[in-house]
């Protein structure tokens, strides 16, 4: 058998990871569920969320992929031959497909828009000028489909190069530029007057606002936001070499995510206070809201345009994690090479992903169980297929695989000496399941 490609340095593989982890879910959509949910409260309980389901599900999805060596669906087969546990893997090689059809739609309008602030377009406009600039882009039928085009293209070339030489090399040099451009949008917003107003939003937790629905949004968000129940982190575990410390590897990520999420709130909430607009515009926070804003800051000019690049740049390094699910599926299941399973699946996925562009306009009337087709997608993913692959993958870890195994994984054969083990397993057992199957039935509106 051909040896399986790997992660060739622990850098590297925290850059994949965090670069999974880090994309529109933390600069685009943490900011304005963050908003929407009243600040610091949301941040807590998101907190909470990530630590006792988000962390222990990122490390079983490690575990399955580094014992079972394959795409999402085999290496649950090759860890439990018989029963249906698979499904799991079956759930997230699909997640991984239909979420980056529709998020390759968003991720190719943040390049738009990087154009557009090169070209100084938001200058001298009003609110309702810079509003409908956004309507009347999202819903034309060409241009949001070219730039779809160029990221699913950019997506399909890295992944067609390989883990080490594709994943790896673009991961490691996207992320870390990507934390530069935060850092320096961080420094101008923090200098602004009146930032201290957005950073009380964002660290003064206020908790009559957090009800179930605050929960629930935390809940779903945090797996969207650490890339779980899509197949990619048994994927990348997969390519994890044996002498990699999965435990820390897995926490270093979370902690990442986390806060880079954070770090794009303290860019955005002292911008938007600071002008004295509401944060809680929801998804046009980063496409309306900010763009009225920027010609006002001084640096606004080159503030917007680092802003834009930063979303693109985090998109790009999750697309290729999506893309990389299913072209590892591919490769596997049809033996047929990285390039041509890589060319093939941007093709299928450039399809649906273009009905979901057109969804935005001349499609907008087609109705998906009341929404549009790209949020149908949306919720799709991230309401049943994540929800239900993460909860599958825990509870395989937490009930049915060998204990020995993931002791094995955990300890690096023995290697390691690890206190955390038996707290794991009751998370993994009791903890993380049960919360999972609560916000699921939320969200279903069963409870
Ligand atoms: N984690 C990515 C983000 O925050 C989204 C993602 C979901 C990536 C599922 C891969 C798989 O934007």
């Amino acid at each position: 058998m051909e040896k399986r490609e790997s992660f060739k340095s622990s850098f590297g593989l925290f850059a994949a990871a965090v670069g999974s982890a880090v994309g529109l879910g933390n600069i685009w959509r943490f900011p304005y569920i963050t908003g929407m949910n009243g600040g610091a409260a949301f941040i807590l309980v998101y907190l909470i969320c990530v630590a006792i389901i988000g962390l222990p599900v990122l490390l079983s999805e490690f575990i399955i992929g580094r014992e079972g060596k394959s795409n999402p669906i085999d290496s649950f087969k090759n860890l439990m031959p018989k029963g249906k546990w698979y499904i799991s893997g079956i759930l997230g090689v699909m997640a991984a497909f239909l979420i980056l059809s529709f998020y390759s739609v968003i991720a190719g309008w943040t390049l738009e828009y990087m154009i557009k602030a090169i070209g100084n377009q938001f200058a001298g406009k009003d609110v309702n000028q810079i509003d409908a600039m956004f309507g009347d882009f999202i819903s034309n039928p060409i241009r949001p489909i070219f730039w779809q085009f160029i990221i699913l293209s950019l997506t399909c070339y890295i992944v067609a190069s390989g883990v080490e030489k594709g994943i790896e090399k673009y991961s490691s040099l996207l992320v870390p530029a990507l934390i530069v451009i935060i850092i320096i949008l961080d420094i101008r917003a923090l200098t602004l007057p009146g930032a201290s107003e957005g950073l009380s939003f964002l660290f003064k937790p206020d908790f009559s606002k957090v009800n179930g629905k605050v929960i629930l949004d935390a809940l779903g968000h945090s797996f969207f936001s650490l890339s779980l129940g899509a197949g990619t982190m048994i994927t990348y575990g997969s390519y994890i070499k044996n002498n990699e410390r999965l435990g820390s590897s897995a926490l270093n990520i979370a902690i990442a995510d986390t806060l880079i999420a954070i770090l794009a709130g303290i860019a955005i909430f002292p911008v938007v206070f600071a002008f004295g607009i509401e944060p809680d515009n929801g998804p046009g926070l980063v496409f309306i809201t900010l763009p009225n804003v920027f010609p006002k800051i001084p640096g606004g000019y080159i503030f917007g345009i680092l802003f834009f690049l930063l979303l693109a740049l985090a998109a790009l390094t999750s697309t290729i994690s999506m893309l990389e699910v299913v072209v590892a599926f591919g490769v596997d299941r049809f033996k047929a090479s990285r390039e041509r399973v890589a060319i093939i699946s941007t093709i299928l996925i450039f399809i649906v992903g273009i009905f979901a562009s057109l969804s935005q306009g001349v499609l907008g009337h087609i109705s998906f169980l009341g929404t549009d087709f790209l949020d149908f997608l949306d919720k799709l993913t991230a309401n049943y297929f994540m929800t239900a692959g993460s909860l599958i993958t825990i509870l395989f870890v937490g009930w049915k695989l060998d204990r020995k195994i993931t002791d094995r994984q955990l300890t690096n054969e023995g290697m390691l000496d690890i206190g955390y083990v038996d707290t794991f397993y009751f998370v993994a057992k009791y903890i993380s399941p049960i919360a999972i199957i609560l916000v699921f039935l939320a969200s279903v509106g069963i409870i």
